[in-house]
């Protein structure tokens, strides 16, 4: 996750961009950089890798004059965090700050090469900032420029564009990665979100998916992704914006929901090298050469990341995988030997009955690692090795973005096991990590079905019961659908492996039970219809999680389906966790529960 701001309307803009910056550190900090326009449009740039104070230095030393800029506090996903991959990448007259992540950059860097462009970086970012050149040397406008090469992009960005020869002109877009806009008293911003916008601004506009702006001083102009003029609220900036701010939405855990296409974005910069295709070897501190077997434990919501996730230590690394929930394998007398890796995951690294089972393992002589979101916490400190989630302050009770960012954790570090122990080739381990660049852009598209997903959720709100069924790693997620829907709406809802209805919970089955399936385009798609035609057949309501591709396979039995966007199989369970939270929310929402506070919860339980 990167930070980026704009302004226009204070002289010089540089200590502005700063400080607007150094709010915005939490996104990321590994380089950053500020360009500004001045006022005979000349451009100015300073990049520093490191932290922020080392730019700040820079610009002390040398200033840069003009009144309009932008700027950017990054966390590298494309090429090392060096000074000459720092943004602002500038191409001609273009300068370009970027938050996420263009899955289509090797094509489009194809492209600016094949038109005479030559790259000075290793980032998908500064592709931008040469295709929008190229159209505004052969004369189109800024605004007709911006459309074009927008258009072009694929994956989910945020971007902020300053041009020479335009003092007083910002252009921004954003697909999947949050964007506002900030107007005040002869001052206008664009910044990753309300923390960087309010110390200066008066009011807020966000951005909508798939929006344009152009910026200029006292005027704000929308266009949506077909270059339609459109109007957007304009809002009173909350005065004290703190982290933890709901911001546009009604509640914490929905805004955490539609944070995921960002928080992933920033989790899989930590752990991959997108541009060489490997996994970034200091990232996963593990070597499981050393390690035959591998135990997963926790609780809840992160138990289940634990469940998808050994369908790919077993399939991708060939490691053998002992689960169990931390209440239950921290009273179990389980021998276990030191070749076998002991992995615990946790949001808050605090829960009482993982911290334990961690604990006993250390105290058996397995080396034990922790996958958490809090890397302050207890389990953090304590475990040999930590692999953070990088999902950010998660406020409501319901883990959602933590879920998706334990998921991509342990996805990354089941190909680094098979590439350790030498049972992943190179070649399929380049297909792994292009499948989870393709992530954000594919939870973005997820999100968008959002409309969809809150129609279904009449279907399950008024239901006494539920039923949530998959196979595999869906398995898993039907698990977590069930906690989901259960602890926000508190609905009775049972998850179960697909294959296991016909042993039992078939007899809850008839009209008044929706039974919703988890079924992707997989190699078990076809046992998973018949699961589900088992069901029909009994009345049941079924509401089918399934892609286009499936919608062909399936009759007219299934009474309602959210069409999902077409995911590579290795990570559907993590783009199909989307639609369940957002049927949870939704129907929680109709119930009028507190979705942020459930009855009965805590946040962490640090109790047994
Ligand atoms: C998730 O929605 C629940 N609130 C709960 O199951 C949670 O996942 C569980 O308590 C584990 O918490 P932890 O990840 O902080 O250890």
């Amino acid at each position: 996750m990167c930070g980026i701001v704009g302004v226009i309307g204070r002289s010089p803009a540089a200590p502005l961009l700063l400080d607007a910056l150094k709010r915005l550190e939490y996104r990321g900090y590994d380089s950053a950089g500020v360009a500004t326009v001045d006022y005979d449009g000349a451009l100015h740039r300073s990049r520093a890798a490191g932290k922020l104070r080392n730019l700040e230095l820079r610009v002390e030393a040398t200033p840069l004059a003009g009144g309009t800029g932008v700027g950017h506090t990054r966390w590298a996903t494309h090429g090392a965090p060096t000074e000459a991959n720092a943004h602002p990448h500038k191409a001609g007259g273009v300068v370009v700050v970027h938050n996420g992540i263009i899955e289509n950059f090797r094509a489009l860097r194809q492209k600016v090469e094949a038109a005479g462009g030559v790259m000075a970086s290793d980032t998908d970012t500064e592709t931008v900032a040469h295709l929008l050149d190229q159209r505004l040397s052969a004369g189109a406008s800024i605004e007709d420029a911006m459309i074009e090469v927008v258009g072009q992009l694929e994956g989910a960005f945020a971007l902020a564009i300053a041009f020479e020869g335009h003092a007083g002109v910002l252009a921004a877009a954003r697909r999947g990665s949050p964007l506002a806009v900030g107007t005040g008293e002869d001052i206008v911003m664009i910044g990753s979100d309300a923390l960087a916008l309010s110390p200066f601004c008066d009011n807020i506009i966000y951005l909508d998916e798939g929006d344009i702006a152009i910026l200029r001083a006292g005027t704000v102009a929308v266009f949506d992704a077909s270059g339609a003029a459109v109007e957007r609220q304009e809002q009173p900036i909350p005065v004290q914006v703190s982290l933890a701010e709901k911001g546009n939405y009604r509640h914490f855990m929905l805004k955490e929901i539609h944070e995921q296409t960002d928080v992933i974005a920033h989790n899989l910069g930590h752990y991959l090298d997108m541009a060489g295709g490997t996994v970034r070897g200091r990232s996963v501190p593990v070597d499981f050469a050393n390690f035959d077997r591998l135990t997963m434990s926790a609780c809840g919501t992160a138990y289940y990341a634990c469940l998808a996730a050994r369908y790919w230590f077993e399939a991708v690394a060939g490691l053998a995988v002992d689960l169990d929930v931390a209440s239950e394998l921290r009273y179990r007398h389980r021998p276990a030997s030191a070749r076998e890796l002991a992995l615990f995951v946790s949001q808050s690294g605090e829960t009482a009955d993982t911290l334990a089972s961690m604990r006993a393992a250390k105290e058996g002589g397995q080396t034990v690692a922790a996958v958490v979101n809090v890397t302050t916490s207890t389990m953090a400190r304590e475990a040999d090795m930590m692999l953070p989630t990088l999902a950010g302050m998660e406020v409501g009770v319901a883990s959602t973005k933590a879920f998706t960012c334990q998921l991509t954790t342990l996805a990354v570090m089941a190909i680094k096991a098979g590439l350790d122990r030498g049972t992943l080739s190179t070649e399929r381990a380049v297909e792994l990590v292009e499948a989870l660049a393709q992530l954000p852009g594919a939870v973005a598209d997820a999100l968008n079905l959002e409309d969809a997903v809150a129609r279904v959720a009449h279907d399950v709100s008024d239901a006494q019961t539920a039923l949530f069924v998959g196979r595999g790693a869906s398995y898993a997620l039907a698990m977590e659908g069930a906690l989901k829907l259960k602890e926000i709406s508190y609905i009775h809802a049972e998850g179960y492996a697909a294959g296991e209805l016909k042993h039992g919970p078939i007899a809850l089955v008839d009209e008044d039970v929706p039974v919703i399936v988890v079924m992707p385009s997989d190699e078990l798609f076809g046992k998973t219809v018949s699961n589900m035609q088992e069901v029909a057949a009994r009345g049941g309501r079924i509401i089918a999680i399934i892609d286009e591709a499936g919608t062909a396979e399936v009759g007219d039995e299934v009474a309602a389906s959210i069409v999902m966007p077409r995911a590579d199989d290795f990570i559907a369970p993590i783009v199909y966790a989307i639609p369940l939270q957002l049927l949870a929310y939704h129907a929680a929402v109709l119930k009028g529960t507190d979705v942020d506070q459930p009855r009965n919860l805590a946040k962490s339980v640090t109790v047994e």
